[in-house]
C-alpha cells in the first residue's frame, strides 16, 4: 500500500531532524522536501561521514532513494549547484535521482540583498527567504513579475532579464550596495539551471504518479513548528509553513496518502535568531556572533561554567558542551530548558503520532552536578495564575515553572528519564538519541 509520512521539528529548529530522516529513510522510496530552502542546515552523520545539507533531502546517503524538492520550497540555484558538487565530490550521486517541481520559484539576487538589509530584526539566515515568499504572494509589482517559476525559467530566457530588472528596481528603491556582481550571479544561475535540466519535472503530478505506482514518501520538514509563518512566534519566524499538514501543499501530493506524523525534539533546547524563548537560560542580548563563535568559545573551562550560578556563563557552558552552533551559519545558539507545554502544543497542533527525542546524552548537563534535571512544566502568569498551555501569543507569561525529573548515570540507561518526559508530553517517544550518528538511537519497546 502506498502512503506518505511527515516528519517535522517540534521546537525552534535544529532538533536533529536530518539525523532521524537519515535513520528512517531506509524504509521509504522517496524523501521529499516541502518547505524552506537554503536557510536549513541539516546534519547527517554516517560511517564517519558528516554532511550538512541545505536544500537536498536528507535521504541522500542511500544510493537507491529518490529525492524530491516540492513546489513549496525556495530554490536557490547558485547554492544548490555548490551543494550538489560538494555531495557528489564525496562519491554520492545526487542528480541521477533528484526531481524538482517545475512549480517551485527561484530565489532572485534582490531577495538576498533585501534580506541582508532588513533581516536583522528577526535574525534571519540571510538566504532571501522572507523576500522570496513575499514575492510569490505579491505576484506582480509595477508590471514586473515577482514570482519566477523554475519550469518557466527553463523555457523563457527573457525571464533572466526580468530577474535583472527586479534587481535594479529594488536597488533603486532601497539603495542597497551590492556585494554581488549581477552578471556573474545570473551566469551562475543559468549554469545551474542547465545542469539541473534533467531534474526539473514539468509533470505537475509527478509525486502522485510515483505514489500511485506503489512508492512510499517521507516528507522532511525544514525549520520547525514554532517557526511557522502563521502558527509560530510571529514575527520571529521563517516565511514558509512548517506545519506537518503543509507537506501536502508544498510537497505536491494529495493528503489522502497521509499515514502518520513524526515529531522530532531535543532534550537540550536551543533557538537561533531573535524571538521569544520562554525557557531560555541567561540573557540573549549578550550573544555575539563573533565573540561567541565556536572557535572563540572552545578554549573556555566548560566544567566550571556548567556549575556557575551566573546564568549567562552557565548558558555559554551548555552551548559549548552540547555543540549548539548553527550547522550552516555557525551562529551561536541560545540555550534553554526543555519546555513541556511547548512540546505538547506542537504535538497537538500537528497531530503528532510519535516523537523522536534527540540529545538525551547531554540532558544531564542541566543537573549541574546534582541528580535532578529541571524541565519547564508550566508558566506563571501575572498575579499568581498559572497555565500549562503554550500560546504563540506569549506576552502574558511572566516566568517558567520548573519540575524536577531524575538524571541518569549513563545515557544508555536513561530509559527512566525518557519515560518521565513521555508521561509529561503524553505522546509515545519512539526512540531517543544518545549521539549524532544514525546508529546512536535507542528504540523503546
Ligand atoms: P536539523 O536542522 O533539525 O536537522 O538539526 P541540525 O543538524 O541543525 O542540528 C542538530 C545537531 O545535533 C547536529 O550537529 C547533529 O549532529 C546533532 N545531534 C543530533 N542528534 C543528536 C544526539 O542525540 N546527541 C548529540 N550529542 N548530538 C546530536
Ligand atoms: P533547520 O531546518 C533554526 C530561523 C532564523 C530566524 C528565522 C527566520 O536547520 O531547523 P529565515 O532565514 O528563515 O528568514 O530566518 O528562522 N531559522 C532557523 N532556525 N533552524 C533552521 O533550519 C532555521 N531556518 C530559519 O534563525 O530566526
Ligand atoms: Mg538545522
Amino acid at each position: 500500500m502506498s502512503y506518505s509520512d511527515v516528519l517535522i521539528g517540534l521546537q525552534f529548529g535544529d532538533e536533529g531532524k536530518a539525523k532521524i530522516i537519515d535513520l528512517l529513510a531506509e524504509d521509504y522510496d522517496i524523501i521529499a522536501r516541502f518547505n524552506g530552502g537554503s536557510n536549513a542546515g541539516h546534519t547527517v552523520v554516517h560511517e564517519g561521514k558528516k554532511l550538512i545539507l541545505r536544500q537536498i533531502p536528507s535521504g541522500v546517503m542511500y544510493a537507491d532513494k529518490q529525492l524530491y524538492i516540492g513546489s513549496g520550497c525556495a530554490l536557490n540555484l547558485v547554492q544548490i549547484a555548490d551543494e550538489i558538487a560538494r555531495i557528489e565530490s564525496a562519491g554520492i550521486d545526487v542528480k541521477g535521482r533528484l526531481a524538482i517541481s517545475g512549480l517551485i520559484s527561484v530565489i532572485q539576487p534582490h531577495h538576498i540583498e533585501l534580506d541582508c538589509l532588513f533581516g536583522k530584526y528577526v535574525g534571519t539566515t540571510k538566504n532571501g527567504i522572507g523576500p522570496y515568499y513575499a514575492g510569490r504572494c505579491t505576484r506582480v509589482l509595477d508590471q514586473r513579475l515577482q514570482n519566477i517559476r523554475l519550469g518557466e525559467l527553463l523555457m523563457k530566457e527573457e525571464l533572466f532579464e526580468a530577474i535583472a530588472d527586479n534587481y535594479r528596481f529594488h536597488q533603486e528603491i532601497y539603495g542597497f550596495e551590492s556585494e554581488v556582481d549581477l552578471e556573474d550571479y545570473l551566469a551562475k544561475m543559468r549554469a545551474s539551471l542547465k545542469n539541473l535540466e534533467q531534474c526539473i519535472v514539468q509533470e505537475q503530478n509527478y509525486l502522485l504518479q510515483e505514489v500511485k505506482a506503489g512508492k512510499t514518501v517521507l516528507f522532511e520538514g525544514a525549520q520547525s513548528f514554532l517557526l511557522d509563518v502563521i502558527k509560530g512566534t510571529v514575527p520571529f519566524v521563517t516565511s514558509s509553513h512548517t506545519m506537518a499538514s503543509y507537506a501536502y501543499v508544498g510537497g505536491d501530493l494529495p493528503a489522502k496518502y497521509h499515514r502518520k506524523t513524526i515529531g522530532v525534539a531535543k532534550a537540550v533546547m536551543s533557538r537561533v535568531g531573535e524571538g521569544p524563548f520562554l525557557t531560555e537560560i541567561g540573557d540573549d542580548s549578550i550573544l555575539d556572533p563573533v565573540k561567541n563563535a565556536k572557535q572563540n568559545e572552545a578554549h573556555l573551562d566548560v566544567e566550571k561554567m556548567l556549575l556557575s550560578s551566573d546564568t549567562n556563563t552557565y548558558a555559554q557552558g551548555l552551548r559549548i558542551a552540547s555543540n549548539e552552533y548553527g550547522s550552516a551559519t555557525g551562529r551561536p545558539r541560545r540555550m534553554g530548558h526543555l519546555d513541556i507545554p511547548l512540546m505538547k502544543w506542537s504535538i497537538e497542533c500537528n497531530g503528532v503520532d510519535e516523537v523522536y527525542l534527540n540529545k538525551i546524552d547531554l540532558f544531564n548537563l542541566f543537573a549541574q552536578g546534582g541528580d535532578k534535571i529541571p524541565v519547564v512544566s508550566a508558566y506563571q502568569l501575572a498575579e499568581g495564575a498559572k497555565t500549562d498551555r503554550f500560546s504563540p501569543l506569549v506576552d502574558k507569561i511572566e516566568r517558567p515553572d520548573y519540575l524536577d525529573i531524575p538524571s541518569f548515570s549513563d545515557p544508555k540507561k536513561s530509559e527512566g528519564t525518557v519515560l518521565e518526559i513521555e508521561k509529561l508530553v503524553g505522546t509515545k517517544i519512539k526512540a531517543y538519541g544518545i549521539g549524532p550518528a544514525r546508529e546512536e538511537m535507542i528504540f523503546r519497546s
